[in-house]
């Protein structure tokens, strides 16, 4: 029966909520999802009543509950907060609430902070739940080894008699309840090329686990695991996902056991994935568990998107300048530096508008391939050997700024680093695996890598007053132990990596920096509080950069999202495409040119101008609008857009990828405007019009090519625009502003 004295809190924002009764031993979540509204202590009672569920054949004798921090003690079978143990005991953890604090937070949400101690195993817990304005619950975890002869939180002795035995800890995880409802799972995959490729499949009885053993997210990352009430979609349905902030391995799983999850169906969670013995907490030590962020929308794929965009962009430190339209020298020279040749890109790109020149991979020591030089972070004078000062202040005196690539956490073996520092080499005592790449790790944990890491970009950033990095980090971690008895290293790579960053902007405030791992391999909210945009992806082809860029903002709004027009045919998939579809693609985005502009004809030089007015015009709107994407009846058709936060201006493109059946496209509803409002409506015909696969028309289309038409919002939004059918490959841009 529920106690009606037990106190319930409940955080709120933006229409969301998490309601947490504070039972004993430990408090249970008896809500997550559609704010419940200010709930009297009438309907806080009926909530606690309501969330007890039946008692079961053949199971425990009480009701279950799905507490904050789940384990075997509350009758959960599924997979707990956390386990491990303490020299071969203690491992079955039975924890009590100690103290709780709760604070709103006046703009909205605020932050439940509960403590626990596992009197057995000596180990306190303390557990956060901070929800943000935007409605982004992060929940992290400190759970600390009490010190030698220290009582613990409840004033118990600990331990096996207070031995000092370091506590193994194998899993410390987040999770949160999901109702029945939620039967669909979206989550991503993907490789080399191909980042954030959607897959779906139905919620069954068991655990859906994605586990990340890369050392990093992966180009497989799992990213953002959705869970959704039928046949969710973009605009329309319900749902819950889970994002974990660490960029080393990791969890997500989803998991439904046949008896529920207290008086709700499943689970979802995240957490850091940790290997044996990886972290043995000694007296006194804590583990800090990353921020998993969960939210939960009402308004589809859209709505979840909007509340992250939303999170990152209320961000201290999120980029606030206008984002620099970039030339990045890789698909225009790769390795085959030449000054002359450079210099010739520069001018090309300050005459169609470039802001910020970045010279990629090959300009340091010995690196004339990919198979040496990683890890001799000087300039190599056999080719430029005046230093990068000449095409650095030819790129500063046409008015850009300049970036330059980098891969600080690896090492060739064919470099003076590793033939000087063999031991620096992450790997195992009893040898190095194969490489990949011709590379291999550095141990970036040893303080002696790491200052020398810190020490050659902070003297490169210095030397020429560098404004970006490409930071990039092309394997994946294998086998990663070090010392001489093979210790787990995975973690601590991690740590000193963000310390790394951290310390390196310390010295250089104004630097930005790009997270790049083989394109998109290294994409996630732990290393984007240290960076200021992620490269998506290697592949420049925009068939592929549609779907790309699509579910790559599922997490992260354009402006964080580095999208280049590279050269035709694509370089990674040798697919010919039209200037005018690249540039349509590249400008949603953080956006830039990648291709060796000397060999551009006029023509295509005026398109390129014309494309970075365009971008510069629409900058404002692109990087601070709503993310909006269309559910349509197939994914050769697709639509997408940014809508401006007050709703006053918009922007879409309407593309196709393949041919398909149809003749007619239909009415077509534009996502993310008011019925009630007017608009007017325009083509943007500054990349030229795409090639259509009809004679003419439809009527509103041939008068939008010359100038602004009113349509009002019941049109637009609700009952839809007839849309052309492109020939494949096109796209359309559509801009609307709001007259009243
Ligand atoms: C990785 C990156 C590319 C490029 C090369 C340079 O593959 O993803 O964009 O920088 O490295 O070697």
């Amino acid at each position: 029966m529920a106690d009606a004295s037990v106190p319930i809190t409940a955080l709120r924002a933006a229409g969301t909520s998490l309601v947490v009764e504070l039972t004993e031993p430990v408090p249970r979540v008896l809500h997550w999802g559609a704010d419940l509204g200010a709930l009297t202590e009438a309907a806080l009672a009926a909530l606690a009543l309501t969330g007890e569920p039946a008692v079961l054949n053949n199971s425990i004798d009480i009701p279950r509950r799905f507490t904050v921090w789940p384990t075997e003690a509350d009758g959960w079978s599924g997979t707990p907060a956390h386990f491990g143990h303490l020299d071969g005991t203690s491992t079955a953890p039975r924890l009590a609430t100690t103290r709780v604090a709760h604070h709103e937070n006046p703009e909205g949400g605020g932050e439940l902070v509960l403590e626990l101690a596992d009197t057995g195993a000596g180990l306190d817990v303390t557990l956060s739940y901070r929800l943000e304005p935007s409605g982004v619950l992060g929940v992290s975890a400190e759970l600390t080894r009490r010190a030698a002869g220290g009582q613990d939180r409840t004033g118990g002795a600990h331990g096996p008699a207070g031995d000092d035995a370091p506590y193994d800890l194998a899993q410390a995880f987040t999770l949160l309840p999901l109702p029945r409802r939620a039967t669909e799972i979206l989550d991503f995959t993907g490789k080399w090329s191909r980042e954030r490729s959607p897959q779906r499949r139905p919620l069954g009885h068991g655990t859906h686990s994605r586990e990340v053993r890369r050392g990093k997210p992966g180009v497989d990352s799992p990213y953002l695991l959705t869970v959704g009430t039928p046949g969710f979609g973009f605009r329309t349905g319900e749902v819950w996902g889970v994002h974990v902030a660490w960029s080393g391995d990791q969890r997500y799983l989803v998991e439904q056991l046949p008896e529920g999850a207290g008086s709700h169906a499943s689970a979802l969670g995240g957490g850091e994935l940790l290997r044996a013995g990886e972290i043995r907490l000694a007296p006194g030590e804590t583990f800090r568990t990353p921020v998993t962020h969960f939210a939960w929308s009402a308004e589809g794929l859209d709505g979840l998107a909007d509340r992250f965009h939303t999170l990152l962009r209320a961000r201290p430190g999120h980029p606030h300048t206008a984002r620099p339209l970039v030339l990045n020298s890789w698909e225009a020279v790769y390795f085959d530096h030449d000054l002359d040749h450079l210099l010739r890109l520069v001018d090309r790109a300050a005459e169609v508008g470039v802001e910020r020149f970045v010279l990629d991979d090959g300009w340091f020591a010995g690196r004339r391939a990919d198979n040496a030089g990683l890890g001799d972070w000087t300039v190599d004078p056999a080719v430029w050997p005046d230093g990068l000062s000449p095409l650095v202040d030819h790129v500063r005196a046409l008015g850009m700024d300049f970036g330059l690539w980098v891969e600080p956490e690896m090492v060739n073996l064919d470099s003076d680093l590793a033939r000087e520092h063999p031991d620096w080499v992450l790997g195992p005592a009893a040898g190095l695996g194969p490489s990949a790449r011709h590379q291999y790790v550095l141990d970036v944990a040893n303080p002696e890598v790491w200052s020398y890491l810190l020490q050659s970009l902070d003297k490169l950033v210095a030397a020429y007053d560098i404004a970006f990095l490409k930071w990039d980090h092309n394997r994946e971690l294998h086998e990663a132990v070090h010392g001489p008895r093979d210790r787990p290293a995975a973690h601590a790579q991690v740590d000193a990596l963000y310390r790394l960053l951290d310390a390196l902007r310390e010295r250089h405030p104004a630097l930005e920096i790009e997270s790049c791992s083989s394109g998109g391999g290294r994409v996630d909210l732990g290393i984007l509080a240290r960076t200021d945009r992620v490269w998506a992806s290697d592949c420049n082809d925009p068939v592929e950069r549609q779907t790309i860029q699509r579910w790559t903002g599922q997490l992260l709004p354009p402006e964080l999202v580095g999208t280049h027009i590279g050269p035709s045919p694509s370089h990674t998939t040798a697919r010919v495409s039209t200037d005018a579809f690249r540039l349509a693609t590249a400008l949603f985005g953080h956006a830039g040119i990648e291709q060796d502009l000397t060999l551009c004809p006029p023509e295509e030089l005026a398109r390129l101008t014309a494309w970075t007015a365009l971008y510069r015009e629409l900058r404002p709107l692109l990087h601070g609008g709503r993310t909006v994407r269309a559910d349509l009846e197939d994914d050769v058709r697709l639509l997408h857009g940014v809508v401006a936060p007050d709703g006053s201006a918009a922007l879409y493109c309407w593309a196709r990828v393949a041919t398909s059946a149809e003749g007619q496209s239909g009415r077509v509803r534009l996502p993310g405007l008011a019925a009630d409002a007017r608009y007017e409506v325009r083509i943007r015909t500054d990349l030229g019009l795409p090639s259509f696969h009809q004679t003419s028309g439809p009527a509103w289309l041939t008068e939008a090519v010359e100038g602004w038409i009113p349509l009002p919002g019941a049109v637009l939004t609700l009952a839809g625009l007839p849309m052309p059918t492109l020939n494949p490959e096109y796209a359309l841009l559509i801009e609307v502003r709001r007259t009243s």
